[in-house]
């Protein structure tokens, strides 16, 4: 637990995403979610909620509340944008059993029906988003089949600000916004501007919930992550993508052009900024980013590339923690992209620490590995200390400083 405190957000300076974790490291998503058999319960069923309990595959509320009140400073993603896909009939195939029928939207354990989505205002035939380059479609149609939710209702926005009040009162310090880009600004701050202030159990009396919004924009899209800047921090794509560009050599890129790295490189405001190499999505080709991103398949250059961001003080760092899987289908045709964390029969494996420190049962724990560790301890000490000494060779070696009080052995 040591290292997770480390690494925690009371620190504010970087962020695990621990990737389906069991409760007692967790931050995916911990409310209810449907069952997929596809054939076997993929990652995304856990983005498809059916109900604001708390209890997923990872475990149940007991569980959850324990692992908070063991590592209290854990954050977990929020689906608020949206409930299941549209097209699960009547029936009790969730985490808990609760009842739900999504073709006739009604969840009763919320209570959500009919009234509380958006498909009055999606001006598509299908209730689909269907062009990407019309914002309003964006925002007010079905993302990938899923219930758009009326998050401009004040019952719909108050269930969210509830549920989310709920996990702040158990310990809960922060929440990873998903699918932001889908939702108006102006609906998301309400819920913000509603949530309590963390528990004083553990955080000082008036603090605020860490919140990032996870919006992809890697340019010219009508929706842009700087509509989202008054609410708070956001993703900031362009980074991960960039700095794979850069670690590759790809397009004429070197490190020698990180001088100017960040805003620079027409990313958003340092003090909005939520930085990262990758994440759930892109590291298994969905999302935004491509060939360009780096994942622990790469390991040489993604060590090189974790290491850099929390080197350069641009942005609010996250470091990627993930689970083992075959990465191809069989014919080798294409990304095996759905597959689910290490499991004996659907039950999560529990992550184990081997004796060399890193993680057993499938689990990669990028965030264990001795370099990407060690920087981020680094990034701890010199927070605040301002970029100097930049040295590069004109081509792929390069050096920069920060202030003096990094230069311990340990
Ligand atoms: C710069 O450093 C890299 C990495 O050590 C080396 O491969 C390259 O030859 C150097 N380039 C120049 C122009 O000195």
């Amino acid at each position: 637990m040591k290292l997770l405190l480390l690494l925690s957000l009371y620190s504010r300076t970087a962020i695990v995403h621990l990737f389906e974790w069991h409760s007692v490291d967790i931050i995916s998503p911990p409310n209810e979610n449907i069952i997929i058999d596809n054939p076997s319960r993929p990652w995304w069923e856990r983005y498809q909620p059916v109900s604001c309990k708390i209890c997923t595959r990872s475990g149940n509320e007991g569980e959850f509340q324990d692992m908070v009140m063991r590592c209290n400073n854990v954050g977990v993603e929020a689906i608020i944008n949206h409930m299941c896909g549209s097209g699960h009939s009547a029936g009790t195939s969730s985490t808990c059993e609760s009842y739900y029928d999504a073709s006739d939207r009604d969840f009763p354990e919320v209570p959500y029906s009919g009234w509380d989505f958006k498909d009055g205002k999606c001006q598509t035939d299908s209730g689909e988003i269907q062009d990407y380059d019309a914002a309003a479609q964006v925002r007010n149609c079905r993302l990938s089949g899923l219930l758009d939710l009326a998050l401009e209702k004040d019952y719909v926005h108050t269930t969210i600000a509830n549920y989310m009040n709920h996990l702040i009162d158990i310990g809960v310090a922060g929440f990873r916004l998903d699918a932001s880009k889908h939702m108006w600004p102006e609906d998301i701050k309400p819920i913000l501007d509603k949530l309590n202030n963390l528990n004083t159990n553990w955080f000082a009396e008036g603090s605020r919930p860490f919140v990032y919004q996870e919006v992809i924009d890697l340019g010219g899209e009508p929706v842009s992550s700087t509509d989202y800047l008054g609410n708070g921090r956001v993703t900031e794509f362009k980074y991960g993508t960039k700095l794979g560009t850069v670690m590759c050599k790809w397009n004429g890129e070197k490190m020698a052009y990180l001088k100017n790295w960040g805003e620079g490189w027409g990313f958003m405001p340092s003090d909005r900024a939520l930085v990262f190499v990758d994440n759930h999505d892109n590291q298994r080709g969905h999302g935004a980013g491509g060939a360009s991103i780096l994942t622990f398949w790469d390991a040489r250059l993604y060590k090189m590339a974790v290491g850099f961001i929390p080197a350069h003080p641009y942005g609010f760092t996250r470091v990627m923690s993930s689970y083992h899987w075959p990465r191809y289908f069989e014919d080798g045709s294409d990304i095996n992209d759905w597959v689910g964390p290490p499991n004996d029969n659907g039950v999560t494996k529990e992550v184990t620490i081997n004796a060399d420190t890193t993680c057993g049962n499938g689990w990669i724990c990028e965030h264990r590995w001795r370099q990407i560790r060690n920087m981020v301890a680094f990034r701890n000490v010199v927070n605040g200390e301002s970029f100097a000494n930049w040295w590069d060779n004109d081509s792929n070696q390069v050096a920069l400083g920060r202030g003096n009080k990094g230069n311990n052995d340990d």
